[in-house]
């Protein structure tokens, strides 16, 4: 496949990430189905991408809302992925839950040049890999979020990708959708969260320690150090549950104190505090 034959993709999941994975796909004029679970969570998936869009029209970023969601179809039933020449995969960080969608999407997806990539943060490309027919076939391609505004994207390929595969997805990554990538080796983490994950873990033991307010951690980050946003803010954007999930998929990778989380991120967790997506994490959201 050419990049110029690639106009049908698939996004899995279309919470935080997928939507986004599916705006950008849109935008960039392929034809978009998302899969949910549910009725509610694909009214909630729509509701989510027409406020993104709704932001980037206000900006001039693109010519209407309803000219780009045209492009998407919104549906519960995963056999809408069978005519995807690539799928992307934005569910929930569970490596559970992920083999078992890579299992039957490979059952399902008929074209068999078609790629099936995965957006995880942490869970290695391999294990999704092995369990298809297919495993030269499968990759990470790894957005940053907001998708419709960070620029990165980590392509990861495992052991057993093949080349083509990490050269289409390039193609795609940079000629289509504008974006740069990275490649990474198929180890949890990646390239960016290997490094990030770490400074947001600190900070929150900073925290937990009574050594400074969340505030002021922030505040410190911002103005001393010129970052656009705080550690703890930043986890917040990330969503704590899946801030925790990338701790414990680094840790167990390679079981370095630095990598493991802290108690009171999981409280936070246990207690519904996930960030922006909940309205209130470290910091309060409207
Ligand atoms: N949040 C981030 O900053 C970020 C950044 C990069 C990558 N990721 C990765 O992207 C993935 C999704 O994260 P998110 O933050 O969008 O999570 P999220 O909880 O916002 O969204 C997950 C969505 O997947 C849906 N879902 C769950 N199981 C499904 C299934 N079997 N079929 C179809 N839909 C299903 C849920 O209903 C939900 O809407 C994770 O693997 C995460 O590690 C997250």
């Amino acid at each position: 496949m050419t990049h110029d034959e690639l106009t049908r993709v698939g996004v899995v999941g279309g919470g935080l990430m997928g939507a986004g994975v599916a705006e950008v796909c849109a935008r960039a004029g392929l034809d978009v189905v998302v899969v949910e679970t549910s009725a509610d969570s694909a009214a909630a998936a729509v509701d989510r991408l027409t406020k993104s869009l709704g932001r980037a029209a206000a900006k001039a970023r693109v010519e209407s809302v309803d000219a780009v969601m045209q492009h998407i179809d919104v549906v519960t039933d995963l056999t809408a992925m069978a005519d995807r020449q690539l799928v992307i995969e934005a569910i929930v960080e569970d490596e559970r839950a992920k083999v078992e969608l890579f299992r039957r999407l490979d059952e399902i997806v008929t074209d068999p040049t078609a790629l099936l990539a995965s957006n995880t943060s942490s869970i290695p490309i391999m294990k999704l890999g092995v369990v298809t027919s297919r495993p030269h076939q499968v990759l990470g391609i790894h957005f940053f979020n907001p998708v419709p505004v960070l620029p990165l994207v980590e392509l990861v390929p495992s052991l057993l990708t093949a080349d083509e595969v990490t050269e289409q997805s390039r193609t795609f990554v940079q000629e289509m959708l504008g974006k740069h990538a990275i490649v990474s080796q198929d180890r949890a983490g990646f390239i960016v969260n290997a490094l990030l994950i770490p400074f947001v873990l600190s900070a929150i033991r900073m925290l937990e320690s009574g050594f400074a307010t969340a505030e002021d951690i922030d505040r410190g980050l911002v103005l001393g150090a010129a970052h656009p946003q705080g550690p703890l803010a930043l986890a917040d954007l990330i969503g704590l549950d899946t801030t925790k999930a990338v701790a414990e998929s680094l840790y167990e990778e390679f079981k370095e104190p630095l990598y493991a989380s802290p108690p009171l991120l999981a409280r936070m967790v246990d207690a519904g505090l996930l960030g922006r997506k909940s309205g209130r994490g470290f910091h309060t959201y409207d």
